[in-house]
């Protein structure tokens, strides 16, 4: 807890809606943005504030967030019927402690940052109501703030309950609020549903507040895109395109090339060192580490690894859960799956698919083959067209290629068997049993040459 805060923070989070006009079957905050769901984002900016308790408030879905969520350690709180944002907030305050500070965000507004709820919960602190509002050119559907001829706060009322005078106020609610649990709990205790919806709101209490000369502070957030919610498949890409474009900006300032910041997609974290460059159109998910001037062609997908430095990935390569070392080359069109190895100043070439193997340090394997569930040595090289088939149909096995060895074009090695080191297999050979090292392996059928053949005519 933030030493200048006393009070304990307990963080609400509003989830329980329906989400109707996206039109899915999965809960709204469920769907994801930048590759995480809605609602987890709020949780990762509430827990930012190191609050004594995260609790969400889930309804719509029933145990499938818990269920989806289960990772993150918060605490649910079922709203089975939505009764509106004040009944939300009370199903979570059984739960909190009477001098504690309650800050309320919505599952559904994913960008709001934690240096934008603090001011808040400092105001809340001095005993204030502290709302998050902001001035929209296109308030419509939102509850607008009202405020007396002195500029003091002394309400929001709903869109749908707001005289035509009213509507004109541009001055919005985003929602978020900050307030002291003792406060919050006599106000919600005497919430009506007497309203346009008869739902109760947890906005009348911003009326409450003022009526017993409570404080209200309104604080605005730097941009108006983290107040922004999601309600339909629209505003979740317009909301994607601005967190994209957020997280492209910041890997610029950290020095990164992107040749296209607006054709970038970063759905986890990247590490980057110096002098990365990124070219279009390339998708980062997971966890991926870039070592310095490693360089990233178009059309790459990175999921959940880490490249060496100087290595170069061309273009259109599909890695996952795999780590390639310092110098390597992949690609074009390589897929490297998980749980591979590729060892510094390797090349994986174009077509070339490697699964669940380690391929070592100079071992080149430049086009068209398959590796799988092997351990290919140091300076190897592998042939065009050359598989390991590592499956009998029931079980996978394992096929070793040992330093130095070389395999020749179209090659079958039928694991489980070993290639020795400095072993040269001939073109078009199946290997079946193991080959020892240094020998020549070949098992081809012998060329035959048959002198004046005659081809077959076309009958007359
Ligand atoms: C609410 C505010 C409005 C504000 C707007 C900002 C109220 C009464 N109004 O209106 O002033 O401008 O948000 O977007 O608070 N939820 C529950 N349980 C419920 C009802 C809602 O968990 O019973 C959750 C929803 O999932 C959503 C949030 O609370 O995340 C807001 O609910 P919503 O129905 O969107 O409220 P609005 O009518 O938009
Ligand atoms: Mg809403």
């Amino acid at each position: 807890m933030s030493p200048s805060l006393p009070a304990a923070v307990e963080v609400v989070i509003l989830a329980a809606g329906k989400g109707t006009r996206m039109h899915s079957d999965i809960p709204k905050v469920l769907h994801p943005l930048a590759g995480t769901p809605l609602v987890q984002h709020v949780i990762l900016t509430a827990q930012e504030l190191e609050p004594h308790g995260v609790r969400v408030v889930y309804g719509h879905g029933g145990e499938l967030l818990p269920a989806t969520l289960c990772a993150s350690r918060v605490d649910w709180v079922a709203q089975p019927e939505q009764k509106g944002t004040g009944h939300a907030v009370q199903q979570a305050m059984p739960a909190i402690a009477p001098d504690s500070l309650v800050l309320v965000l919505y599952g559904d507004v994913p960008l709001i940052r934690a240096e934008t709820l603090r001011p808040l919960l400092k105001a809340a602190a001095g005993g204030a109501l502290a709302l998050l509002t902001v001035e929209l050119d296109d308030p419509r559907g939102y509850g607008r703030i009202l405020r007396d001829h002195s500029g003091a706060v002394t309400g929001v009322v709903e869109q749908k309950d707001a005289t035509s005078e009213q509507l004109g106020i541009r001055e919005i609610n985003t929602g978020i609020l900050a307030v002291g649990a003792l406060h919050l709990k006599r106000w919600l205790a005497g919430l009506k549903a007497d309203n346009a919806q008869g739902e109760y709101y947890l906005t009348d209490i911003v009326a409450m507040a003022a009526s017993e000369g409570v404080t209200i502070v309104a604080e605005q957030p730097r941009a108006v895109w983290e107040v922004m919610g999601v309600n339909s498949k629209g505003q979740l890409a317009e909301l994607e395109r601005i967190a994209q474009r957020n997280r492209a900006s910041d890997l610029l300032e950290r020095g990164v090339t992107l040749m296209d910041p607006g054709r970038f997609d970063l759905r986890g974290t990247l590490t980057v060192g110096r002098d990365v460059i990124i070219d279009v159109n390339v998708i980062v998910e997971g966890h991926v580490t870039l070592g310095d001037r490693v360089r990233i062609g178009a059309n790459n997908v990175l999921h959940n690894c880490t490249i060496g430095a100087d290595t170069i990935v061309h273009p259109n390569c599909v890695i996952e859960d795999s780590t390639i070392g310092d110098d390597a080359r992949v690609g074009p069109f390589a897929r490297i799956r998980p749980g591979s190895r590729i060892a510094g100043q390797a090349h994986i070439g174009n077509f070339v698919e490697i699964k669940k193997s380690e391929v070592g340090e100079g071992s080149k394997v430049n086009h068209l083959s398959y590796i799988g569930d092997s351990s290919v040595g140091r300076h190897v090289n592998i042939g065009a067209g050359t598989i390991t088939a590592n499956y009998d149909g029931a079980n996978k096995h394992h096929t070793v290629i040992g330093d130095n060895a070389s395999i020749g074009s179209d090659c079958t090695l039928v694991a489980p068997v070993s290639v020795g080191a400095g072993a040269t297999v001939g073109a078009n050979t199946t290997i079946t049993e193991d080959v020892p090292p240094g020998v020549l392996a070949v098992g081809r059928v012998r060329q035959k040459i048959i002198e004046g053949w005659k081809r077959p005519a076309k009958k007359p």
